[in-house]
């Protein structure tokens, strides 16, 4: 063994050698996967299941399927429908309530992000009778949740597959992430079917909110052989789609294919994490109660330069993977590349470009700066920033 292996090999750090762990809950992908909720919830034998949704699901047309598949598999269920975007505690709190008294033991979580976050988050609450907002605290000691099963219904969360919930802390007015296995689901029922009718600016926040999660996941401290795969054929598939999946609802195609990119995105960062960019939106996020794609589209600019510069070659084999035809080598130019290209469909997609645009104030900026720092998706983050730099950086993002 020669000096340079033998130092790498000392520190463990081979190329791809690093020890990782890689969790996914099972996935039954493609047109028909919705109807079957009732013979997957059948298999975990849940006597009573809490099925959590909002009202906007409720109303669409393919939800019938959804509970016709229930009736069928006999399942007795109860619908809790009580929450906003961004689930918030006391609404979790509400969930966690309803399910004890109504005697649940499954939980089923048809909906967006902010559908599936609470849906985890009763879960978790119900089964370890703590309230959910001691869980930032530690998740040392969880019980298993119960059973949970998905089905989402935008292109872009990922949480219906990731280990990670975001609940906004009321009165802190702060997003907090919580992280575990005990928050992964056991099934993800994946159907393009119920994307079809989503309003236009929630694809376009969403689908942004995926393709973040695939270059912040390809960025991370902690990526892998394994997540790589995964972020960079999300990143093909949802820049090649999701335009047109935004302007054309009617187009099954790319509809199918932003659903594909979205679980595989959500894959990557479940395994690999977040970074910069999630951590002062999720900051944002809170103050303003903002919906989760529109808040990261405003600090992007300077969030993402910050972490670029530190991942040069990434970046370039990032852009590669969204532009396959593009016949570039230069890594400081592709930094550059990059950021023209997520400025251009931030554009596209009618998506702000700065804080102003969405309502903080200058004044805000040190707070976010501090919630920003705290935030559990800096841990994986490429380049880690001081609290100066974070203030900065939102200074930065502002306005033009
Ligand atoms: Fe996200």
């Amino acid at each position: 063994m020669n000096a340079a292996t033998s130092t790498s090999d000392e520190l463990g750090v081979l190329e791809g050698m690093e020890l990782r762990r890689f969790v996914a809950p099972e996935i039954v992908f493609g047109r028909g996967a919705l109807e079957l909720v009732g013979r997957h919830i059948a298999a975990y034998q849940g006597r009573r299941i809490l099925l959590v949704t909002d009202e906007n699901v409720r109303r669409a047309g393919w939800f019938g399927q959804v509970e016709a598949s229930l009736r069928k598999a006999g399942s007795r269920y109860v619908i809790f429908d009580r929450l906003t975007p961004n689930p918030k505690d006391y609404e979790i709190m509400a969930g966690v309530d309803f399910y004890l008294r109504q005697g649940c033991d499954m939980v089923l979580a048809v909906g967006g992000g902010s559908v599936i976050d609470c849906a985890k988050g009763i879960g978790a609450a119900a089964v370890n009778q703590r309230h959910i907002l001691r869980f930032l605290d530690s998740v040392e000691g969880m019980l298993p949740s119960p059973p949970l099963i998905c089905v989402p219904t935008t292109a872009g969360s990922g949480a219906d597959v990731s280990q990670f919930a975001v609940v906004l802390d009321t009165r802190r007015r702060v997003k907090a992430t919580l992280i575990g296995r005990a928050f992964v689901p056991e099934v993800t029922l994946v159907d393009a079917e119920t994307t079809a009718t989503l309003p236009k600016e929630y694809v376009a926040a969403s689908g942004l909110d995926a393709l973040i999660h695939a270059l912040e996941a390809y960025l991370s401290n902690a990526s892998s052989p394994i997540t790589d795969l995964y972020a960079l054929e999300a990143a093909r598939l949802i820049r090649s789609n999701l335009v047109q999946a935004v302007n054309h609802p009617e187009d099954q195609q790319s509809r199918h294919s932003m659903m594909l990119g979205s679980l595989l995105a959500g894959i990557a960062f479940s395994n690999a994490g977040l970074g910069l960019i999630h951590a002062m939106g999720h900051a944002v996020g809170g103050l303003l109660d903002a919906v989760h794609g529109v808040a990261l589209s405003a600090v992007f600019s300077s969030a993402a330069r910050f972490q670029f510069d530190a991942a040069k070659p990434r970046c370039l084999a990032f852009l590669r993977a969204m532009h396959p035809h593009l016949n570039l080598k230069d890594e400081d130019k592709a930094l550059q590349a990059l950021m023209d290209d997520f400025q251009l469909l931030r554009e596209e997609l009618e998506l702000p470009l700065t804080l102003a645009e969405i309502g903080v104030r200058q004044s805000d900026l040190p707070a976010l700066a501090r919630q920003a720092l705290e935030d559990a998706c800096l841990a994986t983050a490429p380049r880690a920033p001081t609290l100066e730099d974070i203030e900065e950086l939102f200074v930065e993002g502002y306005g033009r």
